[in-house]
């Protein structure tokens, strides 16, 4: 598998929904998307060591070493060069051999043959994308997931970015799901994924939001999938 190479040119940016800043610029011992979130890390907690699993925009890696610590091989990947940068200066030398880090916009099919995980991971990206987008990007994890591979995710949902100053940037960019459409459109997936959902409310955190200072709320669905093959 290639390897992230921070001289190579960016690939089409197209459907990207990154934040426009350098990630090395910020400091290299936390992540610009805070901790880990308790639910994300409990649910991963509960799977099995081992195996190979990818973390889709995966940023300045957030969950790369929590990955590390359970799984065998880990692939990053991320539309951004400059979190890639950080998640691999944070990650030197550590892991070197069962890390991959691949540049790569994900609205292109995964560079990856069929059943090659035991696992995928995304975070703080999905919701972005538009729900046909977003199904057809399910369907490639689906194929590059074994059978009975997980899909761990979370979809935020009623999301509110509001500037400091008390503006509100609703929507600004990307897709806007309500608690009741992404319902919807997990259903819909009902016979590929079997699906166990959590929520979690996020209430005024703050955050950068095309890297000026922001709060966030949402209603987040925490969601955990089997594939079903
Ligand atoms: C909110 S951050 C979350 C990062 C990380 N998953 C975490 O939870 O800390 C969203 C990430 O998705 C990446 N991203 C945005 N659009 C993308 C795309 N089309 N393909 C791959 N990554 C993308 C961004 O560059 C950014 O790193």
């Amino acid at each position: 598998m290639e390897r992230f190479d921070p001289t190579e040119g960016s690939d089409s940016t197209v459907g990207t929904f990154t934040e426009g800043i350098n990630y090395l610029d910020t400091p290299l011992n936390t992540s610009v998307w805070g901790e880990m979130r308790v639910g994300i890390a409990g649910v991963l907690s509960e799977l099995p060591r081992g195996g190979a699993w990818l973390d889709i925009g995966a940023g300045d890696g957030r969950y790369t070493s929590f990955l590390l610590s359970r799984f065998e091989q880990v692939t990053a990947i991320d539309a951004d060069r400059s979190a890639l940068a950080k998640l691999d200066a944070v990650n030197n030398n550590i892991c070197r051999e069962r890390l991959n880090i691949f540049e790569y916009n994900v609205v292109n099919s995964l560079p990856f043959s069929e059943e090659t995980f035991d696992g995928v991971l995304s975070t703080g990206l999905l919701h972005y994308f538009e729900e046909i987008l977003l199904k057809e990007i399910l369907l490639d994890v689906h194929r590059v997931l074994r059978p009975r591979g997980f899909l761990v995710f979370d979809l935020s949902t009623e999301v509110q970015r509001v500037q400091i100053e008390g503006n509100i940037l609703m929507p600004r960019r990307g897709a806007v799901y309500t608690r009741d459409s992404a319902y919807a459109l997990l259903e819909s997936l009902g016979d590929i994924f079997k699906f166990s959902i959590k929520e979690q409310r996020v209430q005024s955190v703050p955050m950068l939001i095309l890297g000026m200072p922001a709060k966030w709320s949402s209603l987040d669905l925490q969601v955990l999938g089997v594939a079903r093959k």
